[in-house]
């Protein structure tokens, strides 16, 4: 018996590059990544080398006894490739587990420097993962719940139009809204929002907006948690979500994208003035915990690989300019169609907002139908090809969803 039934009868039984095969030998164009974290494409050579070369020669041991030297090296990449000091990594294995650990890494703080703190802020539409603690940060239909929360969340709603979200007017509105909810209530100990709201609807956030919530959170004391989950490693055209802002968080939570989705793999980084309040407490505290699994040599030496391959393979900049060119396609296309509300995106993330989910439903399954896997939830249709997309692909891309798009009548 399978965990959780599957969405649709879909069987894929083999991926390569864009594209993957199901049961019945039908090859699809991958509109999605696989779970969004195949942003190498399937199955890419050098990452099936590196992991198997790891395997033979060390596959994991306990993090907690000893070091090894892939995560040790994939602790250092990241804080070269995060800004400010941003330094001190915990690896895991999802990024639920992220999630969770950024809030204890943060909690941790307000206990450590004697000033205990533990009302979070986040966006309604925020989704941060699915374990018991990450689900209480988000207000999606899919992660609401029943029992009783550990800790006291604030969800800020967006307002209704995601285009009017996109303008100056549109970031006015929600930093006056995140303004508010700090200043209501005890000190909040964090913000955690996504750079964008990836499972939210690929909600896109305007200019301005995490510059200005990094000032509040400046005004608050409060620390600013950034889910990179979804956007980080290239997603949206920058290596991370919040280099659109060029901001300085205080934590970074990261998983999909890191180990290009050959193996489970995430990190949390916190900024080095944030570990230095676990030294010399009398009693040792903190996070003195870790998973069996977490910082796995092989997962770690694939993440090494995938820095490599994002570098060398320009996919940071093919990701904006693909994702430019297939925004632009769409717009054209079917931008002013009246069963389509909006037509958005950031890189590789692009949205298809419909008129109500039973036309998304038709579009993402008239895709399928014509070789092309997308997403759909509620009214939005979700596109997020590998980031090693070629021209040619995009275009077909854009031509099956013209294609599904037409079936709406
Ligand atoms: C922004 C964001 N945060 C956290 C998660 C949870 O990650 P995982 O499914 O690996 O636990 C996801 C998953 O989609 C995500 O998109």
């Amino acid at each position: 018996m399978p965990v959780s039934e599957p969405a649709s009868t879909l069987h894929i039984v083999e991926a390569k590059g864009s594209r993957v095969r199901d049961a019945e030998g039908t090859w699809y164009l991958d509109g999605i990544s696989g779970v969004l974290n195949a942003s190498c494409g399937h199955g890419h050579p050098r990452l099936v080398e590196a992991a198997t070369q790891q395997m033979q020669r060390l596959a994991h041991y306990d993090p907690m006894a000893a070091s090894h030297e892939p995560a040790q090296t994939l602790a250092a990449r990241l804080a070269e490739l995060l800004p400010g000091d941003l330094g001190e990594t915990f690896l895991l294995n999802s990024g639920s587990e992220g999630t969770e650990a950024a809030l204890k890494i943060c909690w941790q703080y307000w206990h450590n420097i004697g000033e205990p703190r533990d009302r979070v802020v986040t966006f309604e539409a925020g989704y941060h993962g699915s374990t018991a603690l990450a689900q209480e940060l988000s207000g999606l239909p899919f992660t609401v719940n029943e029992w009783k929360d550990r800790f006291p969340v604030n969800q800020v709603a967006t307002p209704e139009s995601p285009r009017a979200l996109r303008t100056a007017e549109g970031a006015e509105t929600l930093l006056a809204r995140f303004s508010q909810t700090l200043e209501n209530g005890t000190p909040a100990a964090a913000v955690v929002v996504e750079p964008l709201l990836g499972l939210g609807g690929c909600l896109v956030l305007p200019d301005g907006f995490l510059a200005g919530l990094r000032q509040l959170c400046d005004r608050h004391g409060t620390l600013l948690i950034l889910d990179e989950v979804f956007c980080g490693f290239g997603r949206t055209g920058r290596m991370f979500g919040f280099d659109h802002a060029e901001i300085t968080p205080d934590i970074v939570i990261m998983s999909k994208g890191l180990s290009g989705g050959l193996i489970p793999l995430a990190a949390v980084t916190a900024r080095s003035a944030i570990k230095e309040t676990f030294r010399n407490l009398s009693v040792p505290q903190g996070l003195r915990y870790g998973h069996t699994t977490g910082g796995h040599a092989v997962a770690s030496t694939v993440a090494n690989t995938v820095l490599d391959i994002i570098a060398e393979e320009k996919l940071v900049e093919n990701s904006a300019v693909q994702g430019a060119g297939i925004l632009d396609g769409l717009k054209a296309a079917f931008g002013e169609h009246p069963r389509i509300a909006d037509v958005r995106g950031l890189g590789l993330v692009i949205a298809i907002e419909a008129d109500g989910p039973e036309s998304a439903g038709v579009i993402a399954a008239e895709a399928v139908r014509g070789g092309l896997l997308v997403r759909d939830e509620r009214s939005v249709v979700r596109i997020a090809p590998p980031l090693t997309i070629t021209t040619d692909e995009a275009m077909e891309l854009v031509d099956k969803l013209c294609a599904a798009v037409s079936h709406l009548n």
